[in-house]
């Protein structure tokens, strides 16, 4: 199973699906493409590490959304690498019919709450606002509707009176961390 990664940032969960792929440990599925909207990101430095192709795609003219020739550029890019799966994990833009259509249920997304809890941005922060004892990630198929698409998995985080915001962040990471390639592996073995 081909997958390409799309993210914009730091790429630690990229990071986690390449090490569960070299233990062994991502069934039938290898990342062949990484892509990013943001040219210094994180994630792009994982190319040299893990030896897979790395690509900053110029995401213009939109800051939030993907859209218009930004849009046509990342289809582009993804279709060229044959993917059977698109693995969004931490792409910060919205993603719009053209590219949906171009890779009709082939595409996974990481959030971080328990949706259909806090979508949106910065999950982790809402939960911990709104002062809620759980939380967790989610891996859903994508739709258009932000964040609503079906349910794949969700894992479970535990909010202590002891923890601080930067003490939840580590913990939904590492849940986050071991959700995703688990996911990915489950899909390859042909799981719904
Ligand atoms: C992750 O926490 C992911 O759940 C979140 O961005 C982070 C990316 O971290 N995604 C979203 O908020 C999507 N709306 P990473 O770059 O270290 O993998």
């Amino acid at each position: 199973m081909r997958v390409v990664i799309l993210g914009s940032g730091r790429g630690s969960n990229a990071e986690a699906i390449l090490e569960a792929q070299q233990r062994g440990h991502l069934g039938a599925a290898r990342v062949v493409q990484i892509l990013s909207d943001q040219p210094n990101a994180g994630i792009l430095a994982l190319g040299a590490r893990f030896g897979v192709p790395v690509a900053f795609i110029d995401p213009a003219p939109f800051k939030t959304k993907l859209e218009g020739v930004g849009e046509e550029r990342f289809i582009a890019a993804v279709q060229a690498a044959q993917p059977d799966l698109v693995v969004l994990a931490g792409f910060m833009r919205v993603v719009k019919p053209g590219f949906l259509n171009a890779f009709a249920g082939k595409i996974i997304n990481l959030h971080p709450s328990l949706l259909p809890s806090f979508p949106g941005l910065d999950g982790i922060g809402q939960a911990w606002r709104r002062g809620v004892k759980v939380t967790g990630c989610t891996v859903h198929g994508v739709t258009a509707e932000v964040d609503g698409g079906p349910i794949i998995d969700q894992a479970v985080v535990r909010i202590e009176a002891d923890d601080t915001l930067e003490s939840l962040s580590a913990k939904m990471h590492a849940a986050e961390h071991e959700l995703l390639p688990r996911v990915i592996a489950r899909l390859s073995e042909g799981a719904k």
